[in-house]
C-alpha cells in the first residue's frame, strides 16, 4: 500500500516544499503556505493506458522534425496564431476574462473540424446549455460529444472509451483530480489537473485545448505556473462593449509569438476579420475636429486605428486628464512636450483621449497621431482624412524611427490614404520603391504641425 506524502505548497506561485515557510522562498509572498496530500499512487489513472513503454534516448540528428502533423482547426486565423494549425499531443491554453468568448471560440472549433471526433468537457455549463449555443453557432461538421464533468479521473475514462482526435476542457479553474485533496480552483487542484493533463497529451498524442480564466490583474488566475507547464498560452482579449476580440500567443513551442488573430463576435459566433482597419475605422465623420489616424503594428499586422481626442477649457481648478486605450503617463508625457517644444498653452485645458473601437495601443509609432488629435482638437481644425501618421516623440520633441516602416506605408496606401507622415530616420533610408501614396517625413513636431496646420 502506497504511503501519502505531504508537501507544502505555495498558494501565489505554485512551488512546493517539504516544510511551510513564513515568506516563500521562491516567490517572497508572505503566509502562503497551504498543506497538500499527495497520494503516492498514479493520479490520474486513464492517463496510464496511453503510457508509452520505456524510452531510450535517440541522436537528435536522427529525430525527424519534418513531419510535425498539423492539425487543422477549421478556422485560418486560429492556425495561423497557433503557428500553422494545432500541433499533435499539445496542450494549448486560452487565456480570457469571463464573458470574453471563449467557450464560443472552441466550440466553434468543435462542431465546425470536419471529419473529426472531438470530445468537448465542460464544467461550467450544462449539456443543455452547450447544444442551445451550437446551434446558434450554426452546421454540424465534426462528430463532437459533450460531457458535463468536473472529475478528472472520469474524464479521463471517458476520453478512454471515445477515443477524440481532440479534447476540450472547459475550463481547468472547474476540474477536480480526487486524488489531490484541495478545493476545486485551488492552486493544487490546478496545478495536478493540468499536469495529469499534459502526461495524457503527450503520451496519447491528442491535443488538448485547455480554457483558463484570467484575473483582472491580467494573470490567469492563480497559477503563473500554468503558463510554464502547458505548451502555448493564447490571450483571448477586448472590451465587452466592442464586438471584436483579439487572440494572440503569449507563448508558444511550436510558433512565433508575433502572430495575432482578430474575431468579431456576433450573434451566430465568432466572425474572422481578414481586414482589422476597416473595422477600426470609423466612417463618417468627416470634417471633425480631434481625430488622427495612426499607422500601427500589432504583433506583426498593421493597422490604421482612429485616436481621438478632446481639449475643453478646465471648468475646476485642475484640469483632468484621461485616457482610454493608451497609456496615460506617455499621454502626459506627451502633453508636456507639446507645452515646452512646440509653445501650445495646456495648462487650464481637459484632456481626453481615446482609441477608437476600444483598442489598447502600446505601439510608440501612435505618439505622433496622439499629437495631432490633440493639436486638432485645441484649435478646433479638422485633419484632412486621408493624412496617416507614424512616429515616436522623445523628449525633445524629435521624431524617432519606428520599425517595419513599409508595411505601415503599404496598409495606408491600400486603405487609399493620399499622404502618410513618417520619421525622417525612416524616411531616409526608404528603399527606392515607388508609392502612390505621398511619403512625408519629419524630423520634429513643429514641422509635423506645419504639414498639417500650415502655418497658423
Ligand atoms: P462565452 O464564450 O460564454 O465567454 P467565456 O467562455 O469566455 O466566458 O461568450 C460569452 C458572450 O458572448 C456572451 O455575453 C454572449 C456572447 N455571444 C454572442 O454574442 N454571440 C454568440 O453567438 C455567442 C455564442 C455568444
Ligand atoms: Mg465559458
Amino acid at each position: 500500500m502506497a504511503k501519502d506524502q505531504t508537501v507544502f505548497l505555495c498558494q501565489s506561485c505554485g512551488a512546493d516544499y517539504p516544510r511551510a515557510y513564513g515568506k516563500c522562498p521562491a516567490c517572497g509572498a508572505w503566509n502562503s503556505f497551504v498543506e497538500h496530500r499527495v497520494r503516492k499512487q498514479p493520479t490520474a489513472g486513464g492517463a496510464l493506458q496511453f503510457a508509452s513503454a520505456g524510452k531510450v534516448p535517440r541522436l537528435l540528428k536522427d529525430v525527424d522534425a519534418t513531419q510535425e502533423q498539423r492539425i487543422d482547426t477549421s478556422s485560418e486565423e486560429l492556425n495561423r496564431v497557433l503557428g500553422g494549425g494545432l500541433v499533435a499531443g499539445s496542450l494549448v491554453l486560452i487565456g480570457g476574462e469571463p464573458g470574453i468568448g471563449k467557450s464560443t471560440l472552441v466550440l466553434q472549433v468543435a462542431i465546425r473540424m470536419r471529419g473529426k471526433r472531438v470530445l468537448y468537457v465542460s464544467g461550467e455549463e450544462s449539456e443543455r446549455q452547450l447544444k442551445l449555443r451550437a446551434e446558434r453557432i450554426g452546421k454540424m461538421e465534426s462528430t463532437c460529444y459533450i460531457l458535463a464533468e468536473t472529475a478528472l479521473e472520469e474524464i479521463f475514462t471517458h476520453i478512454t472509451n471515445v477515443q477524440p482526435d481532440l479534447v476540450i476542457i472547459d475550463s481547468i479553474q472547474t476540474i477536480a483530480a480526487t486524488a489531490a485533496d484541495a478545493a476545486m480552483g485551488s492552486i493544487s487542484q490546478v496545478r495536478e489537473c493540468s499536469a495529469a493533463l499534459l502526461q495524457f497529451a503527450k503520451n496519447s498524442n491528442i491535443p488538448i485545448f485547455l480554457i483558463g480564466h484570467i484575473t483582472k490583474e491580467g494573470s490567469i488566475a492563480g497559477p503563473k505556473l500554468l503558463e510554464h507547464i502547458v505548451d502555448t498560452v493564447l490571450q483571448f482579449e477586448g472590451d465587452r462593449h466592442y464586438m471584436y476580440r483579439i487572440l494572440r500567443a503569449h507563448k508558444n513551442r511550436f510558433g512565433s509569438t508575433d502572430e495575432l488573430a482578430i474575431f468579431e463576435m456576433q450573434h451566430d459566433g465568432l466572425r474572422e476579420v481578414s481586414n482589422p482597419s476597416e473595422l477600426l475605422l470609423s466612417q463618417n465623420n468627416d470634417g471633425l475636429s480631434g481625430i488622427a489616424i495612426a499607422a500601427m503594428i500589432e504583433g506583426v499586422r498593421p493597422f490604421l486605428v482612429e485616436v481621438q481626442a478632446l481639449v475643453s477649457t478646465a471648468a475646476y481648478g485642475t484640469p483632468q486628464r484621461s485616457a482610454t486605450g493608451f497609456d496615460a503617463r506617455r499621454m502626459n508625457m506627451l502633453l508636456a512636450v507639446l507645452e515646452k517644444r512646440a509653445g501650445f498653452k495646456l495648462p487650464q485645458k481637459d484632456v481626453f483621449l481615446n482609441i477608437a473601437g476600444g483598442l489598447r495601443v502600446n505601439d510608440p509609432a501612435v505618439d505622433l497621431a496622439v499629437l495631432a488629435a490633440v493639436l486638432s482638437s485645441n484649435l478646433d481644425i479638422a485633419l484632412p482624412r486621408n493624412i496617416a501618421l507614424a512616429g515616436e516623440v522623445g523628449l525633445s520633441g524629435e521624431i524617432r524611427p519606428v520599425n517595419r516602416i513599409e508595411q505601415r506605408i503599404a496598409e495606408a496606401e491600400r486603405l487609399g490614404f493620399h499622404k502618410i507622415i513618417i520619421p525622417d530616420g525612416n524616411f531616409s533610408k526608404l528603399t527606392g520603391k515607388r508609392h502612390q501614396i505621398e511619403v512625408v517625413g519629419a524630423g520634429k513636431v513643429e514641422e509635423v504641425f506645419r504639414i498639417l496646420f500650415g502655418n497658423e
